[in-house]
């Protein structure tokens, strides 16, 4: 059974705001993906793979694939018009929109500028935060410092990729695992200490950099022909390292949320991974000792949608009824940077 997030039932003045941290709480979820699926038995037709062997591999069966003309802010304006209409406000009260994206419209402007012309958001100020796969936990993080420091009182948290678009579709290794959606959550101030985003770790390790990277269309490599003709705008990937590196990451953000809270692995009602690869996520609740019952995973319908890949779960799982209020939910992620994070939320 769905529930319906609630909003705070005290809402703190500026002043108090300013005077004791307040605590940023789950207002309300959307989540947006393209029309278009593309199933493995599609791939089957334009690369050399099988249905078998990437259901064996990933755990993915079909991921959905945006139309040439939709860009990231058409996704991210649809999740954030559902959450907007979940947490019942509208889009003048927010005050901050915080994007997380590696595929963004363009370089600049924003997507989350974009977005905030497309929502009306007309009192909110907006950037992007690049933190690959992890993008939306530090996204999160960010939101909630300016909710802690009383600067804001609501925030519109968005994760949103358009991964097709820099996927090299000659390249078996990657193709079968990319994809496009968008996510969004409202997180509002309250002075409710129990509830909201109880803690957060987030983690980086730039010497991998090259092992997840897309090399040209920033200043190092300008769009040029040789850039074009070297297949550098593509996403380049080494798996196996980045395998490793997942599972390792993810298994010890877990366990500092838990030593951070001093909560016992039980409290926690649900995990919910960034869908990456089943296998890692298995390898990750393992290392653990976290019953997979307790784990969400929706990778055989979307795959791999980077940033927007932990909120869309998030939605679909309150969607399925999962998340009750004061359940402790954890999502976690790792990505390109390489990146790692989580946070241990109250519902
Ligand atoms: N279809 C069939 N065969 C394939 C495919 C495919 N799609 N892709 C690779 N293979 C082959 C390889 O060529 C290799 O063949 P070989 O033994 O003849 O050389 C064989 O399968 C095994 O390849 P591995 O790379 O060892 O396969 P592995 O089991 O490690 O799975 C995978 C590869 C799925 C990429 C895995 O390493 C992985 O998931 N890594 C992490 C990926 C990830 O999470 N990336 C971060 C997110 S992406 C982002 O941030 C946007």
């Amino acid at each position: 059974m769905n529930y319906t997030l609630t909003s705070p039932r005290t809402s703190p003045g500026d002043a108090e705001c300013q005077s004791k941290l307040c605590s940023a709480i789950f207002t309300g979820t959307g989540f947006a993906v393209p029309e278009r699926i593309l199933t493995n038995n599609d791939l089957e037709k334009i690369l050399e793979t099988s249905d078998e062997w990437i259901v064996e591999r990933t755990g993915m069966k079909e991921r959905r694939i945006a139309k040439p003309e939709e860009a990231a802010s058409d996704f991210a304006l649809r999740a954030s018009q559902q959450a907007l209409a979940d947490a019942r406000i509208k889009p003048e009260e927010i005050d901050l929109i915080i994007v997380a994206t590696v595929t963004g419209d363009m370089p600049f402007p924003s997507t989350a500028c974009i977005l905030q012309h497309k929502l009306g958001a007309t009192n909110a100020a907006a950037m992007d935060l690049a933190a690959g796969c992890s993008g939306f936990i530090y996204a999160l993080t960010t939101a909630r410092q300016f909710i802690a420091t009383g600067t804001y009182r609501t925030v519109l948290v968005v994760g949103v990729e358009v991964l097709s678009k820099i996927t090299d579709w000659t390249d078996r290794s990657t193709a079968v695992l990319l994809a496009d959606g968008a996510g969004a959550a409202i997180l509002q101030a309250s002075t409710e200490k129990e509830r909201g985003i109880i803690a957060t770790y987030l983690g980086a390790d730039g010497s991998h950099g090259k092992d997840l990277y897309m090399p040209a269309g920033g200043s190092a490599i300008p769009a040029s022909l040789e850039s074009i003709q070297q297949r550098l705008h593509y996403l380049k990937m080494n798996g196996s390292a980045i395998f490793k590196i997942a599972v390792r990451s993810m298994a010890d953000v877990v366990r500092r949320l838990l030593d951070k809270t001093k909560l016992p692995a039980e409290e926690i009602k649900l995990i919910i991974p960034h869908q990456a690869n089943l296998r890692i996520i298995e390898a990750m609740a393992k290392l653990i000792n976290f019953p997979m019952e307790k784990v969400f995973v929706n990778i055989q319908k979307y795959a791999n949608t980077s940033s927007a890949s932990t909120i869309i779960a998030l939605d679909e799982a309150r969607k399925q009824g999962l998340i009750h209020p004061g359940d402790k939910v954890i999502l976690v992620a790792f990505g390109a940077g390489l990146t790692w994070g989580g946070t241990l939320v109250c519902f």
